[in-house]
């Protein structure tokens, strides 16, 4: 539905708490300023455009976004069964009732998969699937189809990458306590977490907990334009948020308790980008600390263990309550942070208390099909690069980033993305660009493997390299798809 606008909306949602609060800028409190990223990686330099030698080209998808199958095997309802079948919620009210079929085609997917020529799969587990009851007596059936899935993706020589929440909430959670409402929801998370770290971690050896809170919590608590379609005010939204990192916080150390020895964990954020509107030192370090502000509520106290004073500041009253057992839980050490990447937040130096002021796109800035994914490919620099120098983060993958195009077959039916592979080309670069000057990114997942249901979309944006025909459910490889498989086989940006 308004599914861009309100995604549009977010970057500046998300931070709006944050931004231009007269607090102390985080600049000074910071004890993570010092730059590291030259120094952290002792990469040997690498040829122009390429990559170095063993990067992890992957590709992503999402349980809901892809499986159908919501009745089989035992799985439960999600807060997007409910959310998709209440009429005007999504885009043509369409339903993730079968979306790719791909619990049924997974084995022909990961075919598609091993065309490409990708290293790694990321894909997320269902976790009413596994809980029917979202917490309680799991259901085996339920984890056996990502068994299957697992063992086929390395039959194939492909890495698994698992995502433990892609937003399918069980519902019965939603209707029993209000979802990430309350503290439970974060318990059962952690308790999920911790069943499966146990049955599948001597098989998959990375492991995401949640997908990007920046999204979930804001258009599902907040606006409430997807699952579970809730409009918090402001203090019980803020705790929700709280509850979410602090599931993650939970969920790392179940998985810590329960998987094998060298399971690595993290997460996969949205974060909000600040890039340097002109790359001068002073909007360098503007962008720098937007990037630490905006994302105070997820990211930032994720991995300092602390609320900024500006978001504490700026949400007063409606500050969530926590304690300092919850901040150490919350910060629970990661191995990596995946960052999904799309589009860039423009910021400049500014005289005022934060440092650094927000520049608007005006009319006339480019987007992609979707009208929130405006371009920017130097998104994909700042980004990792943030990450990097603001945490000293060792291990960094793209966990998401691509395109949505407005696909259509041409007479021969094939599908000539040629935006899409625009787009790619010159995110790659500035991929690049961050590897070369030795930001340690150790892969990249392309966002999407295949078409899918894109949540209040429905199935009206498309961001695959393969076309697929939802009435026949033909996987047709895009022109983006022949661009990557070049791309992956060269290890550097063609
Ligand atoms: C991200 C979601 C993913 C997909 C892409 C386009 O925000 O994580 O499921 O919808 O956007």
């Amino acid at each position: 539905m308004s599914d861009q606008i309100t995604r549009r909306q977010f970057a500046k949602l998300a931070g709006a708490a944050a931004l231009g609060v007269g607090a102390t800028s985080g600049a000074a409190a910071s004890p993570l300023a010092a730059p590291v990223v030259r120094e952290t990686v002792g990469r040997q330099p690498i040829e122009p455009r390429a990559f170095p030698a063993g990067f992890l080209w992957g590709t992503a998808t999402a349980s809901y976004q892809v499986e159908g199958a919501v009745a089989e095997d035992g799985r439960g309802p999600s807060v997007w069964d409910t959310f998709s079948h209440t009429p005007g919620k999504v885009m043509n009210n369409a339903t993730g009732d079968v979306a790719d079929d791909h619990y049924h085609r997974y084995k022909t997917d990961v075919q598609l998969m091993k065309s490409l020529g990708v290293k790694a799969y990321r894909f997320s587990i269902a976790w009413p699937r596994v809980f029917p009851q979202g917490s309680g007596a799991p259901n085996p059936k339920g984890l056996d189809f990502y068994n299957r899935l697992v063992d086929e993706l390395l039959a194939n020589g492909i890495e698994p990458f698992a995502t433990l929440y892609h937003w399918d909430l069980p519902q019965v959670l939603q209707d029993r306590v209000g979802g990430w409402e309350s503290r439970e929801t974060a318990q059962a998370f952690g308790d999920y977490a911790g069943y499966v770290a146990e049955r599948l971690t001597d098989r998959v050896h990375h492991i995401f907990t949640i997908n990007e809170f920046g999204a979930f919590m804001e258009l599902g608590y907040r606006i409430g334009i997807h699952a579970p379609g809730v409009k918090l005010p402001p203090g019980r939204f803020n705790q929700a948020r709280h509850n979410g990192v602090l599931g993650h916080g939970l969920a790392v150390q179940a998985i810590r308790a329960k998987g094998k020895p060298g399971t690595k964990v993290g997460l996969a954020e949205n974060l909000v980008v600040g890039v340097p509107v002109i790359e001068t030192p002073a909007h360098i370090a503007a962008a720098e600390q937007a990037t630490r502000q905006v994302n105070a509520q997820y990211l930032t106290v994720i991995m300092e263990g602390k609320y900024t004073d500006a978001y504490l500041a700026a949400t007063g009253a409606d500050a969530p309550h926590f304690t300092p057992e919850d901040l150490r839980v919350i910060a629970s050490p990661l191995d990596f942070v995946g960052t999904n990447i799309y589009q860039p937040m423009f910021v400049r130096a500014d005289s005022g208390p934060s440092g650094f002021a927000v520049v608007p796109n005006p009319a006339s800035y480019p987007h992609m099909a979707s009208p929130w994914l405006f371009i920017g490919p130097e998104v994909l620099y700042w980004g990792p690069h943030h990450v990097a120098k603001l945490w000293n983060v060792p291990e960094i993958y793209v966990t998401e980033n691509g395109c949505s195009s407005s696909d259509i077959p041409a007479a021969d039916g094939q599908v000539y993305d040629s935006d899409r592979v625009m787009f790619l080309r010159n995110y790659l670069t500035q991929l690049q660009r961050a590897v070369a000057d030795g930001v340690p990114v150790q892969g990249y997942f392309l966002w999407s493997l295949m078409d899918n249901f894109e949540w209040a979309d429905g199935y009206t944006n498309r961001f695959g390299l393969h076309y697929v025909d939802y009435a026949t459910q033909q996987r047709t490889p895009k022109l983006s798809a022949a661009f990557y498989r070049e791309v992956i086989a060269a290890n550097r940006v063609l």
